[in-house]
């Protein structure tokens, strides 16, 4: 047999050597290397739970916790030791590393476990502390968000709908909107977190181990809130990726809306925006260019953390009961993603903080576009007008404005009172931008008032001072 046959854990049952291809295919020590620390710290869990069943005694269990300690100190040190050893799997390199320590004893250590249950034990492991990093990445681009907010306290843009200018908002209720959306994200992946952290130790290959240990012990000892009750399903339930994936595709969205937001911004078009040099690219020809690629870039992660998230699914679609080897492309998808929505929250953050604002610019811009045509409209319906005349009324009067090429509140009362004689001197103050703004106090709206406290609700939730 060849050498790569006599290391592998399933060795026994074969007389014929693994061809070098069939290797590369199956070996997944290569992705989950990166799961070598909840291996560790399964294992250990696992040693404790055996040894409470008789299987190991006293001190072959201190002998194993000793090994595995040093074991995990190696991994802190260098995490990426276990690759080039040649191994199918971060499972199998702990055990053989094991074994190089303690001899036979190390091969004691998978008595009523199976890789089955073990790498479902790491990936939940993994899984949740990487759910607490996003949900503590999100919380600082909230923060630099409301960081926005309060350094533009007064500054106004105009807010769109179908791209075209529609009512003027304050530029803190346009962070706020994002704030929103990422506290939603923050609270799926809370929700996905609770159906994360099940410990499905215990359930052997598929059927339940059948050594006499106490799995709420063991979930216990591994910080999650219980075992899970069905060995078949917690072998073969992958779920809780599909899910965690889906709440960081749904944030992933979010942060490429804001990157585009935030792209149109930044062009000489708009103008409302600019990026410091720390977060743009320059062009290799053009030498005028100023790039936004640190926003491009967030946009266009989006497309691989929505594209993982698709993979896990179908991967999971159609696999019979229980565990099947398609299971291991759940790591690739699930790793990737993770680190790219890791990058793009920092990225978003890092890009918040180095964006400048022309307030004077937006300003003009939420002047223009006839963005107060709405609150002459209300203005009317203040005299006494129905809304839905006072809107033809209004209609009229900027088509009249647009031939004169000229805002609505440039015309003069006379021009004005052709579409309505109830128009007196007091509407040119409706028409001012603060009073547009200052008219909409309702709660979510873009007053003044409620976008303060809003923001200061919202850094108050945040634990901002
Ligand atoms: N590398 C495997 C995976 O990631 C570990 C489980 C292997 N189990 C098995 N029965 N071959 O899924």
């Amino acid at each position: 047999m060849s050498e790569a046959g006599k290391q592998a854990l399933w060795g026994g049952r074969f007389e014929g050597a693994s061809d070098p291809l069939f290797r590369r295919f199956n070996d997944s020590l290569p992705f989950d290397y990166r799961l070598a620390m909840e291996d560790i710290a399964g294992s250990i869990a696992w040693a404790k739970a055996i040894h409470r069943a008789g299987v190991l005694s006293p001190e072959e269990l201190a002998q194993l916790l000793a090994a595995l300690a040093e074991l995990a100190v190696d991994i802190e040190k260098n995490p990426a030791a276990p690759l080039g050893s040649g191994e199918e799997d971060v499972h199998s390199w702990v055990e053989s590393r094991l074994i190089k320590r303690v001899g036979t004893l190390g091969k004691k250590l998978h008595t009523g476990r199976s890789r089955n249950d073990q790498v479902a034990t790491d990936l939940r492991l993994w899984t949740r502390s990487q759910i607490d990093a996003r949900a503590g990445e999100l919380v600082d681009l909230q923060r630099s968000l409301v960081d926005l907010a309060r350094r533009h306290a007064s500054c106004v843009i105009p807010g769109y709908t179908h791209l075209q200018r529609a009512q003027p908002v304050l530029l803190g209720h346009w962070c706020l909107a994002y704030v929103e959306m990422f506290d939603r994200d923050r609270a799926r992946l809370a929700d996905a977190r609770r159906r994360v952290n099940v410990c499905p130790l215990g359930s052997g290959a598929l059927a339940g181990t059948a050594y006499a240990v106490d799995r709420d012990q063991i979930a216990r000892d591994l910080g999650f809130d219980a075992a899970t009750a069905n060995s078949l399903d917690a072998v073969s339930d992958r779920d809780f990726v599909v899910e965690t994936l889906g709440a960081l595709s749904l944030a992933a969205v979010h942060l490429s809306r804001m990157a585009e937001d935030m792209i149109l911004y930044c062009t000489q078009e708009f103008g409302f925006l600019e990026l410091s040099d720390a977060v743009s690219s320059g062009s290799s020809l053009m030498p005028q260019k100023k790039n936004p690629d640190s926003l491009e870039l967030i946009r266009g992660k989006c497309g691989r953390i929505v594209g993982s998230h698709a993979a896990m699914t179908v991967t999971l679609k159609g696999l019979p009961l229980a565990y099947n080897k398609d299971m291991q492309e759940d790591k690739e998808p699930l790793f990737d993603a993770m680190e790219s929505a890791s990058l793009s929250l920092r990225m978003a953050a890092v890009v918040v903080a180095n964006t400048s604002v022309r307030e004077q610019r937006t300003l003009a811009a939420a002047k223009g576009g006839y963005s107060n045509a709405t609150d002459l409209a209300d203005y009317l319906v203040a005299k006494g007008v129905a809304f839905r005349e006072s809107h033809e009324i209004v209609g009229r009067a900027v088509r009249f404005a647009l031939a004169a090429d000229k805002p609505l509140e440039d015309l003069t009362l006379d021009e004005l009172r052709q579409f309505c004689p109830l128009i007196g001197e007091d509407v040119f103050a409706a028409l001012a931008v603060e009073s547009c703004l200052r008219k909409r106090e309702v709660a979510g709206g873009t007053g003044p008032a409620a976008v303060s406290k809003a923001v200061e609700s919202a850094a108050r939730r945040l634990g901002m001072a």
